[in-house]
């Protein structure tokens, strides 16, 4: 009797014989000897189909399958350090084949196809080798940030995605008709968070957020997941301690589980090795100091106008790419300026023009992937940044409340998920990063 497993566990199988379930990836051969590479979610195995080992029917069957068939195959195990696959070096002589459906011509083939062709047929492109291995490898990154938090004495709490008031820029909601009554779909959980680290201590969201950012770049997607971690009695240096903690166990995990995904991927592994704590820490104000410097000193009149700033503007992606390319880790860049920064953040002592903010920006060009601050805890000082702001007080005058009733000095951030598999996987747009891109232009499928 065959026994059932998945390509992943064909190491334990050797010699025996097994049932794998799964779908045509290519297939190849000549006469009496064909190559089936089959595909099941947890790996790819080489297939061999000799005419005279199996019946007629399932020979011309074998020779009749179309990409993306689904079969059911039993078969033989054995090593063979050639046979190519994930993970390879086993191959399966079929003895039986049964065909669950045949596949009508496939849209996607081993040759070139254009971004929005893939992206139009994304349905499909997600069993495609690279898109596999992203997807899995974002798994793994959403997995060990949760792990890491769950063992550090972080609690999930979940908080809402229908929201009455902002939590970020007004710029970018979503409004949606909640029953007549106006409210968005959430931009960030952190709102309810400092709520919520009053009857926990620490605490983290994970889940969907929306910005409807009329963006187009590379690193913009209108719905996008984001964990944010929030801490009672926390300074700014107490949460890049930690960030940049978690950040480096998030890249040994990946480096530990998904080494045949970041082959598949050609990534740079040591580029990702030497993410290790600690992180380097600048000040905005020494960013901007050192992009001046760099304006100054280039030759090429496109970087002179693209990277050319005044102290008080926020950076844009070119600036946070030319910052962190001067570097070989991830970098901190702290203390922004209040005016480009949230309502909640909390002003530096003796210094109220700049904030107690920190962003992160991954190194190789990826920019900022984490953003966050500590939290005006002053009752009085919240009041005034949401009237001066404009915002509803009533829709507010909960989160006011925390600052009523033993309000604490804290911190927390936001980490992009896409952003962060962008980073890790080496690639250059966010679109492939997350399984059904929300752009601009695309909802579909
Ligand atoms: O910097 P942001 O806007 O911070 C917040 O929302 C805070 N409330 C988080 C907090 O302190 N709890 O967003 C945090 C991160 C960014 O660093 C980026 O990685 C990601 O979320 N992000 C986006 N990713 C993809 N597409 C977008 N449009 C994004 N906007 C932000
Ligand atoms: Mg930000």
């Amino acid at each position: 009797m065959a026994t059932q497993i998945t390509i992943n566990q064909i190491a334990d199988y050797d010699g025996q014989e097994v049932e794998l379930r799964g779908w045509v990836y290519h297939r190849t051969g000549k006469g009496r000897l064909q190559f089936v590479q089959m595909r099941d979610g947890t790996g790819i195995v080489q297939c061999v189909a000799f005419k005279k080992e199996m019946t007629e029917d399932d020979f011309a069957l074998v020779k009749s399958l179309t990409q993306e068939s689904s079969v059911i195959i039993t078969g033989s195990v054995r090593a063979d350090e050639r046979a190519p696959g994930i993970p390879g070096g086993y191959e399966v002589g079929i003895q039986n084949i049964e065909l669950v459906q045949m596949a009508e011509e496939y849209p996607i083939t081993p040759k070139e196809h254009g971004t929005e062709f893939l992206m139009d047929n994304r349905h499909l492109w997600v069993r495609s080798r690279r898109q596999w291995a992203i997807l899995r490898i974002r798994a793994t990154i959403i997995s060990a940030l949760r792990n890491w938090l769950d063992d550090n004495g972080y609690l999930l709490v979940d908080t809402p995605i229908i929201t009455p008031a902002a939590g970020e820029e007004t710029t970018t909601l979503f409004e949606i008709d909640y029953f007549g009554q106006p409210a968005f779909l959430a931009q960030t959980g952190q709102l309810y968070n400092e709520a919520n680290i009053g009857s926990f201590g620490k605490v983290y969201c994970f889940g969907p957020t929306f910005r409807a950012e009329k963006s187009k770049t590379r690193r913009h997607l209108m719905e996008f997941w984001m964990l944010e971690p929030e801490m009672a009695f926390f300074s700014l240096e107490d949460l890049m301690d930690m960030e940049e903690q978690l950040i480096s166990a998030v890249v040994a995990r990946v480096l530990e589980k998904r080494k045949p995904e970041l082959d598949i991927l050609e990534r740079d592994l040591s580029q990702l090795e030497s993410i290790t704590a600690p992180f380097y820490r600048i000040t905005y104000d020494e960013a901007v100091e050192r992009l001046q410097k760099l304006v100054a000193e280039t030759d090429d009149p496109e970087q002179k106008e693209l990277l050319n700033i005044e102290w008080g503007e926020d950076f844009g992606s070119p600036h946070e790419t030319a910052i962190a390319a001067m570097f070989d880790k991830p970098v901190f860049v702290y203390h922004y300026p209040t005016a480009v920064k949230a309502f909640y953040m909390q002003p530096v002592d003796g210094r109220p023009e700049v904030c107690r903010s920190v962003d992160l920006l991954a190194p190789e060009g990826y920019g900022e992937i984490t953003g966050g601050s500590e939290r005006i805890y002053d009752k009085d000082l919240l009041e005034e940044r949401v009237r001066t702001i404009g915002l509803p007080r009533e829709a507010y005058a909960w989160y006011l409340d925390l600052r009523r009733f033993g309000s604490v000095p804290h911190a927390g951030f936001g980490i992009g998920i896409e952003r962060t598999v962008a980073w890790i996987c080496g690639l250059p747009h966010i679109r492939e990063t997350i399984p059904y891109a929300r752009m601009l232009n695309r909802m579909y499928p």
